[in-house]
């Protein structure tokens, strides 16, 4: 059996540290889902650092998806302009495209995945951040606090699924529940924070009581990665 860590002991972190970031709400804000679609594509690739400015000059430019989705596609390139990987411009030019010939987003993991550029990682953040599904998005930060956690010690890329596995009971108790949007982002924050790749700051860490990489003292070295 495994052991789920108290949600509430994160949450209740997050609430004291959440990182102000161009996209992200302020508590208690209403999150518009075309923002954390955008925010969630430019971070795929791109450092959180980088993608601000970008950010907040498209949404500027494009303010909604209707708008985005009824610009030239040379605009849209020319906005992405410096991102990189093109194919995700217009990958997001044709998924613009379909939600607005719908109406707006798809509310479920599911529908979203089904568009232009969206996959498991984009589906599940969107419908956690903008509309309170409670799934566990998976990118390289959980990962890393799922395998410190859980001290899995297979390496990367193998240990994908068994992260991904375990990753996904995280938000198994009912304060995690509650609060899908928040939890999702506070799992993002403590890895990029404190449960970062070098030297996890584990001291301050709201799971050290019940992180087995720390009991271990193998939380620095984890996630392994395979050799190339
Ligand atoms: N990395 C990917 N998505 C993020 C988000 N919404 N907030 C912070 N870091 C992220």
């Amino acid at each position: 059996s495994v052991i789920t860590p108290p949600a509430h002991a994160l949450l209740h972190w997050y609430d004291r540290h959440r990182r102000t970031l161009p996209w992200r709400c302020r508590e208690g804000e209403t999150p518009d889902p075309y923002r954390v679609w955008l925010s969630e594509i430019m971070l795929q690739q791109t450092t959180v650092k980088a993608v601000g400015p970008y950010y907040l000059r498209f949404v500027e430019k494009f303010p909604t998806v209707q708008a985005l989705a009824a610009a030239p596609r040379d605009d849209v390139l020319a906005a992405w302009a410096g991102l990189g990987y093109y194919s995700r411009a217009r990958n997001l030019h044709a998924c613009a495209q379909a939600v607005a010939a719908v109406g707006d987003f798809p509310r479920t993991v599911e529908g979203l995945r089904a568009l232009p550029g969206i996959g498991a990682y984009t589906a599940a953040a969107v419908a956690a951040i903008a509309f309170g599904v409670p799934v566990v998005p998976v990118d390289g930060n959980v990962e890393r606090v799922t395998a410190r956690l859980y001290n899995v010690q297979d390496p990367l890329p193998a240990a994908r699924k068994t992260l991904a596995q375990l990753a996904s009971g995280l938000n198994t108790d009912a304060p995690a529940r509650a609060r899908p949007s928040d939890f999702a982002q506070a799992l993002f924050d403590l890895g990029s924070s404190l449960c970062s790749p070098r030297q996890p700051a584990c001291g301050l860490c709201p799971w050290q009581g019940v992180c087995a990489g720390h009991a271990q003292g193998t939380a620095a070295t984890l996630p392994r990665k395979a050799p190339k």
